[in-house]
C-alpha cells in the first residue's frame, strides 16, 4: 500500500455566480452542506491523509465538525483559487516532501465518486508527472463571434474537460504555481500550471457525474447525482 497523499481542498470562494445569500459549499444536498460531502468522499478513499482546507479568513459558515480527518489544518484563501492552494502548499513547507503526491479537489464537487478518487491515485503514485481526472468532451464544440452567434465549430476529437481531483508532487506544484503567479500566467487548475513548465499531465478518464456546482441549477442536479450514487455502493465505497 502506498502512503496517504496530501490532499488540498480549495473552499476560499464566494460563488458568485450562484447567486446564492452564502458561499456555495454551504448549500444544503440532502440536508449537510455541499463542503461536508465532499470531505467525506475524500475521507472515505483517503482516511489516513492530511488535509489542508483553504477557507475565507472572514467566513462565518465553516463549521469543523464537517471535517472528517484527524489531521487537518485550516488555511486563508487568497484572492483566486490558485492563490488559496499556493498559501496550503506554503503551510505544509516544513512537513512535505519534494516528492510527496498533493491531490488538489475543488470543494464544490461533491459527487466525486471513491472509485475514481482511489483510480486516479493508483496512477498517479509512480507517474514522474502527476495528473487530473478528466472527461472526454461529448458535445459538438461552437466557437462564438463575441456578439451571440456562431463563428466557428470546433472539432472535439482529443478535448477533454478537465476535472478534480488534480495530483502532483509537492516540489512541482509549488515551483509550477509560483512560477504561473510570478509570470502573470492565469491558471484555473493546477495542471495548466504545470504545463507551462513544458511538463504533459496524465489524462485519467473519470466520470462525467464528477460536476462542479457553479450555477443554481447544479444544485439539484447534484442532489440527484448523489441519491443516484448512494443505491449503488460501488460509487461511494472503495471496491476491492
Ligand atoms: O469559482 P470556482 O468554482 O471556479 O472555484 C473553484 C474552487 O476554488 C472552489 O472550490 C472555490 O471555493 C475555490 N476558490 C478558492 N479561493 C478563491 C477562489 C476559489 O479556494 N479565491
Amino acid at each position: 500500500m502506498s502512503a496517504a497523499p496530501w490532499l488540498v481542498v480549495p473552499a476560499a470562494g464566494r460563488g458568485r455566480r450562484m447567486g446564492a445569500d452564502r458561499p456555495k459549499q454551504y448549500l444544503e444536498l440532502h440536508g449537510r452542506p455541499v463542503l461536508a460531502h465532499t470531505l467525506a468522499r475524500l475521507h472515505q478513499a483517503f482516511p489516513a491523509a492530511r488535509l489542508c482546507l483553504c477557507l475565507d479568513a472572514d467566513d462565518r459558515h465553516f463549521d469543523p465538525a464537517w471535517v472528517p480527518f484527524r489531521d487537518w489544518r485550516r488555511v486563508p484563501g487568497g484572492a483566486e483559487r490558485a492563490d488559496s492552494v499556493i498559501h496550503a502548499l506554503e503551510a505544509i513547507a516544513g512537513e512535505a516532501g519534494e516528492r510527496d503526491l498533493v491531490l488538489v479537489h475543488d470543494v464544490a464537487r461533491p459527487c466525486v465518486t471513491v472509485d475514481d478518487l482511489v483510480r486516479l491515485h493508483a496512477q498517479l503514485v509512480d507517474d514522474p508527472v502527476g495528473g487530473l481526472l478528466a472527461a472526454p468532451v461529448a458535445d459538438t464544440m461552437k466557437r462564438d463571434d463575441g456578439a451571440g452567434r456562431v463563428r466557428a465549430t470546433e472539432s472535439r476529437e482529443g478535448l477533454w474537460h478537465a476535472l478534480t481531483p488534480q495530483g502532483f508532487r509537492y516540489g512541482l506544484l509549488r515551483r509550477a504555481l509560483r512560477e504561473a503567479r510570478e509570470g502573470g500566467i492565469p491558471v484555473t487548475d493546477e495542471a495548466s500550471a504545470v504545463e507551462a513548465l513544458g511538463q504533459a499531465p496524465r489524462l485519467v478518464a473519470g466520470r462525467r457525474d464528477n460536476l462542479k456546482i457553479t450555477h443554481p441549477e447544479d444544485l439539484s442536479l447534484a442532489a440527484l447525482v448523489l441519491a443516484a450514487q448512494q443505491a449503488s455502493p460501488s460509487t461511494t465505497e472503495e471496491s476491492t
